[in-house]
């Protein structure tokens, strides 16, 4: 069993509430050093098309800032890439990207877009980027992955939190289920497994709990915790409901 599980954090909605008023505050990037500080071991930005959250100079100031890695989320596009060539993040995690969704909502298409993808994946691992999918937890889409020689994958876990939030039990428990089962197999086929998107202190147990999943992305409910405590708070908090649940899983901790 991987004891390793490794938090994300993403900086995205600290750049929201900033964009909310234009101006300078509150920084992504002071909430990243502060991130770093509170445990997390790697930060993520989603820049996306429309700029709606962390912008270019954001990226660069992070670049900059940061000791920690960072993972770059963007949409397969020309634009993006250069981007991303001209930064070499550590991680570029490859999202869908529709302009008129609010949140990333489903995850990436693989097994239907493996044509389009494969030159991002290349010009990426070629400049020894890593490159991840985000994509939903389905063994299509991990063996799609997996032939156009992406290392990493992360699983979309939204309709998980949803249905937890909808206090919808059985399907709560399908959902989780079917996250397992694609991190067993991912891991079975040679890949590194990463999960996120809606996790909260309520819904992070379980998913920690897999074995398989080595890392976990985390943003607005973080975000949105620190107005209540703060940022290190909500971030320690996090990491602990993760450890815990990875350790019970292990059986090194009477649950
Ligand atoms: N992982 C990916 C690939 C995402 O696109 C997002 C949302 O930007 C997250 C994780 C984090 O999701 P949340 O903000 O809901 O925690």
């Amino acid at each position: 069993m991987s004891t390793e599980l490794r938090l994300g954090v993403n900086v995205d909605h600290v750049a929201t509430i900033r964009n909310a008023r234009g101006g300078g505050h509150p920084d992504p990037v002071r909430a990243a050093l502060a991130a770093a500080q509170a445990g997390a071991d790697s930060i993520v930005a989603h820049l996306r098309e429309d700029r709606r959250h962390v912008s270019d100079d954001d990226l660069v100031r992070l670049m900059e800032a940061l000791d920690l890695p960072l993972t770059l989320e963007m949409a397969a596009t020309d634009e993006m890439l250069d981007i991303a060539l001209r930064h070499r993040p550590e991680t570029v995690c490859i999202v869908p990207e529709r302009r008129e969704e609010r949140t990333t909502e489903g995850g990436l298409d693989v097994a239907a877009g493996h044509n389009h993808l494969v030159r991002f994946v290349d010009a990426l691992s070629e400049s020894r980027v890593i490159v991840a999918m985000f994509i939903e937890p389905e063994p299509r889409q991990l063996d799609a992955s997996r032939s156009i020689g992406v290392p990493a994958v992360e699983l979309h876990t939204g309709a998980y939190c949803e249905a937890v939030i909808a206090g919808n039990d059985a399907l709560a428990a399908q959902e989780l289920e079917r996250i397992a089962e694609a991190a067993r197999y991912g891991a079975e086929i040679g890949m590194e497994i990463h999960a996120g998107h809606g996790l909260t202190f309520d819904t992070v147990g379980p998913v920690a709990a897999i074995e398989e999943i080595v890392e976990l992305n985390i943003g607005h409910f973080l975000i949105g915790e620190a107005i209540f405590g703060g940022l290190e708070s909500a971030i320690i908090r996090m990491r602990s409901l993760m450890d815990l649940a990875r350790a019970e899983a292990a059986g090194s901790v009477s649950a």
